[in-house]
């Protein structure tokens, strides 16, 4: 989908094409600078994450596991609600690894934070979140991600893999929903 088919409401973008590249770019190198000789385990939340992990785990130049799991905190609309997580394989067996938790946006912290507690007990080497974008406005609890593309202000954005009601994922660039 380009940018000239989008309604009205879409029209505002956020974030280019061009500048999701750099992005990818600069966080590929921050990640292969810091974790070389380690055992990485890249862990994706599903659906948001899906193309920018992808892009980014192609950028890395490391041996990297790849993961899922899928968490979802919003129902239908622009508010969140109950936090639903399922595990697709047991992360159990990548005890000594480091875990880099991936992400489309960081919004309220409510999905981090509750994560971060789980995996905190599970022996992992280290934990860490990456996320394309984050919302520091809007958090409601104590979390960061190591890797951050870029901040924006309180607006819902859809696009690179975030959705508005499951639509839009597919769009290459990031545009606020008016
Ligand atoms: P948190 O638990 O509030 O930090 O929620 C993060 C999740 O909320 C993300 O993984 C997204 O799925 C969703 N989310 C937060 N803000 C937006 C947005 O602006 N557009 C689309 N999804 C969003
Ligand atoms: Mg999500």
């Amino acid at each position: 989908m380009d940018s000239n088919n989008l309604p009205d409401s879409l029209k505002k973008i956020i974030v280019s094409e061009e500048e999701i590249r750099g992005i990818i770019s600069r966080i590929a190198q921050e990640i292969t600078q810091d974790y070389s000789g380690k055992n990485l385990l890249i862990c994706g939340i599903l659906r948001g994450c899906f193309i920018f992990m992808a892009d980014l785990v192609r950028h890395l130049e490391l041996d990297v596991e790849i993961s899922f799991i899928k968490a979802s905190s919003y129902g239908s609309g622009k508010e969140p609600g109950e936090l639903k997580i399922v595990e697709f394989e047991t992360l159990d067996k990548y005890k000594d690894y480091y875990i880099i938790i991936v992400d489309d946006i960081l919004d309220t912290g409510n999905t981090f934070y509750y994560l971060e507690q789980e995996l905190k007990s599970k022996g992992f080497a280290g934990v860490d979140f990456c996320v394309f974008l984050d919302k520091p406005e809007r958090r409601q609890l104590p979390v960061s991600a190591k890797y951050t593309g870029k901040r924006i202000g309180n607006e819902f954005v859809v696009g690179y893999g975030l959705d508005f009601n499951e639509k839009y994922r597919n769009l290459p660039f990031v545009a606020a929903v008016e």
